[in-house]
């Protein structure tokens, strides 16, 4: 069986202490970083711009999953490329020519990810499916950390599932918002293969130690 991913999101790191955070993140059992870029226009939040993730790319010794929250993603795919993202995803809701989009993101040798709102329904993904690498799927209303999880996640992720396995792709089932040690499991019997976890892993009191028990969790 394919090994599940944990990607902590330093969107709730101590952002006076990035470089600190980013080594913990190195020396950990997680797999990627998982990077929220917000535009304050698609989502009701400003996170951090291209300088601010150039200086993570530095120090950054595992693979970036970036989520872009804006409007018009199209504009920044050959930019995220540049810093080093692995995989890029854009808003289902932010992108009219998605497939259009997702040939650009892997035109620049990324993995392209679509990421979808808690009310846009997994069916809508059918028809692009076997074009997607990663469905980000929301679980908490994109825009800020440290919310709760949507509990209506576990349904979507096992219909989404269902529409990869009928479709014969390959997609990886991302779940982001609210994860924690009590739903991990819980999801990844769903379906669900990568975890993103922000306020659950920098908030504890050892966030090695939580990132450990979340792998553990799902191994
Ligand atoms: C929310 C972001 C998430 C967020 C997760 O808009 O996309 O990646 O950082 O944070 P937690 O784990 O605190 O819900
Ligand atoms: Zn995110």
């Amino acid at each position: 069986m394919d090994s599940k991913i944990v990607a902590p999101s330093l969107l709730a790191a101590d952002f006076a202490n990035l470089q600190r955070d980013i080594e913990m993140v190195n020396q950990s059992d997680a797999d990627w970083f998982h990077l929220d870029i917000m535009d304050g226009v698609f989502v009701p939040n400003i996170s951090f711009g291209m300088p601010v993730v150039k200086a993570m790319a530095k120090h950054a010794e595992k693979p970036l999953d970036v989520h872009l929250m804006i409007i018009d993603p199209d504009r920044y795919v050959k930019t995220f490329a540049e810093l080093g993202a692995a995989v890029l995803s854009v808003h289902y809701e932010a992108s009219p020519h998605l497939h259009r989009t997702l040939q650009a993101i892997k035109a620049e040798n990324m993995k392209a990810g679509v990421a979808i709102n808690p009310h846009t329904a997994v069916h809508l993904l059918e028809d692009t499916i076997q074009d997607i690498d990663l469905v980000c799927m929301m679980s908490v209303n994109p825009g800020f950390g440290g919310q709760s999880f949507i509990e209506n996640t576990y349904k979507k992720v096992s219909d989404l599932k269902n529409i990869i396995e009928k479709r014969n792709a390959k997609t990886l089932i991302e779940i982001d918002g609210g994860v924690n040690a009590d739903n991990i499991s819980k999801l990844a019997d769903a379906g669900a293969d990568v975890f993103v976890a922000g306020s659950f892993v920098f908030k504890s009191e050892s966030p090695t130690e939580t990132i450990k028990t979340l792998k553990q969790k799902v191994a």
